[in-house]
């Protein structure tokens, strides 16, 4: 259903360009209910943002940094009590995705400068 939304004029985020694997990845987080915690464009929300996310500097629980990289991300998607960002209250709860999604919400959190 959400799929046939993509590319439409009008569509939610109509000044983003995103390629076709990204925008697969954001209805993937619109559909699995990641967007209710980091918002509908990734702005963030009760979770951190995704806007400027990739590539930055997170400073996780217990004072460590890591730099946002791909491997990062994934780790954040499929294991996400194993590196938390520090200062949240907040537990991110696990979803069963298929690597396929996980590869497109990368995709879509890498896009989202
Ligand atoms: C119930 C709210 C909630 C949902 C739903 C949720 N998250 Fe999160 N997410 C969080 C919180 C809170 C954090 C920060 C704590 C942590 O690192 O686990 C976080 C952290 C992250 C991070 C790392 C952010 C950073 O700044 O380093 C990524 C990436 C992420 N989530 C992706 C996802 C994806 C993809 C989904 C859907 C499959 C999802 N989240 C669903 C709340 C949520």
């Amino acid at each position: 259903m959400m799929l046939l939304s993509l590319g439409a004029c009008g569509a939610a985020e109509p000044d983003r360009h995103l390629s076709a694997e990204a925008a697969a990845g954001r209805d993937i987080a619109l559909s699995r209910g990641c967007s209710a915690c980091h918002g509908d464009n990734g702005e963030g929300g009760v979770g951190p943002a995704w806007v400027g996310l990739a590539g930055s500097t997170v400073v996780l629980e217990g004072g460590r940094a890591v730099v946002a990289d791909t491997d990062y991300l994934r780790r954040s998607i499929v294991d996400p009590e194993a590196e938390v960002v520090a200062g949240t209250t907040l537990t991110m709860p696990v979803s069963v995705l298929t690597d396929d999604e996980v590869m497109a919400l990368i995709a879509y959190i890498e896009e989202l400068r």
